[in-house]
């Protein structure tokens, strides 16, 4: 261990014998914190080649299990998005892509802080559940093409280990040890393909888009040196996605967008991550083509149809589709009006899902019990005008005094004197 941490230090490059020699001993216990800590310390200073990153991410992989997707007919493609606030694109991406007859076997996680999770916004939909085996997930998603199963088994320790571990050493920001993290998870889940949404943005982990087109290229590179067909896109979070922020309300605007009804931004940013869903399953020849079929069938109604029938596969209740009062509602809506004046330019998407989370929408930690039912939708986003008194949003919520989320929403809001230059929703194209 000691040569290892000499060489790295001194620059030189590491074979895929000693990647997997510390990832092996460090899951297992033989490798100690602080030698793990100090090999952390040289990649974040000396980074790492392509082919020591994608050795790392395998080992990662065969850390622990790993989900046979086999007995699946087709390209299973996976989506990973590095974190938005109000993201509702997979509850929408996946019935899309699956009325196209590309197989989505999806494996979700519920959301930590302020970020939502996907099993948690279905859970919105009064019946559904994710418990179920494996063996009927493969069944479910063979016969209607979407299943969605919640994280189970002993994905990636090495990753979990590890992840704790750059929490407390300042290693959490290196490029090859982000992408190695988040790609290893997705292939232990079985993804033979990925489109990866890397945000950028005030509210993203990914402050500028240097940094974020360095993550997208080296996660990329991963995918393609490991034999899983990988594309990525950059898109903005300088505001959050779409205007509903919590649980329940995110599913409102995913049927909505199902319905071609949803908001401009939410609708596009689906359309382009499905577009290459369908590239990479080989389902069409060009990205445009896929575009043209993903309209529709959210026009001819087949998307959303594969949204229903998805539900009451999994024991939800199809008809809240077409019924929103069958969805749970807040027992108080709070107007936010604003002190200032100007045009909006920029809304801090971090801030307003913490006003979301304040509200019983996010989870402060692992155990805490959340409230489907509340969150905040926004009536003004970046570009629009606003008058002092001007309502810039509705805050859902089942208590009464809600005035410190009130500020919080307030604060999000930033205003310039001149209309704002428009920001493009896609940074880029990898
Ligand atoms: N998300 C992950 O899964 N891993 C990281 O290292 C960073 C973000
Ligand atoms: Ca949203």
């Amino acid at each position: 261990m000691v040569d290892i941490l000499a060489k790295k230090r001194d620059g030189k490059v590491l074979s895929d014998e000693e990647i997997r020699f510390l990832v092996e001993g460090y899951t297992a216990g033989s490798i100690p914190d602080y030698q793990m800590s100090a090999f952390l310390m040289t990649v974040y200073f000396q980074g790492m080649t392509a082919k020591e990153t994608a050795a790392l991410t395998m080992a990662m992989v065969e850390s622990g299990d790993t989900i046979d997707l086999k007995d699946i007919n087709g390209v299973k493609v996976d989506k990973h998005s590095t974190g938005g606030v109000g993201d509702t694109t997979t509850l929408i991406l996946a019935p899309l892509v699956a009325a196209l007859g590309i197989p989505v076997a999806k494996m979700s996680g519920r959301g930590l802080g302020h970020t939502g999770g996907t099993i948690d916004k279905l859970e919105s939909i009064p019946g559904f559940h994710v418990e179920i085996s494996e063996q009927k997930f493969v069944e479910l998603v063979n016969q209607n093409k979407i299943a969605v199963v919640g994280q189970s088994g002993n994905l990636t320790p090495a990753d979990k280990k590890i992840y704790s571990l750059r929490d407390v050493t300042a290693t959490v920001n290196s490029i090859p040890l982000i992408a190695s993290s988040i790609m290893s998870k997705k292939i232990a889940a079985g993804a033979d393909a990925i489109v990866l949404d890397v945000k950028v943005g005030s509210g993203a982990f990914m402050k500028n888009i240097a940094d974020a087109k360095a993550l997208a290229e080296t996660m990329v590179d991963i995918g393609n040196q490991v034999g899983r067909k990988t594309s990525a896109i950059i898109s903005d979070m300088n505001q959050p996605l779409g205007f509903a922020i919590g649980n329940t309300l995110e599913m409102k605007e995913a049927i909505e967008t199902l319905q071609g009804k949803g908001p401009e931004d939410l609708q596009e940013l689906c359309l382009v991550l499905a577009s290459k869903m369908v590239l990479l399953a080989g389902g069409m020849e060009t990205e445009a083509k896929a575009r043209e079929r993903l309209i529709e069938v959210i026009e001819n109604g087949k998307a959303l149809e594969a949204f229903k029938q998805f539900l009451k596969a999994q024991g939800g209740d199809p008809t809240v589709v077409d019924d929103f009062d069958k969805l749970a509602e807040a027992k108080y809506q709070i107007k936010v009006k604003t002190v200032e004046h100007g045009f909006v330019s920029e809304i801090i998407a971090d801030e307003i899902g913490m006003a979301a989370m304040m509200l019983g929408a996010g989870r402060e930690t692992k155990e805490s019990k959340i409230d489907l039912s509340v969150g905040v939708v926004l009536h003004k986003k970046i570009g629009d005008h606003i008058e002092k008194g001007n309502i810039i949003a509705t805050i859902h919520s089942n208590k009464e005094d809600v005035s410190e989320v009130v500020n919080r929403i307030q604060n999000a809001y930033r205003f310039s004197g001149e209309k704002p230059e428009d920001v493009p929703l896609i940074h880029g194209y990898f």
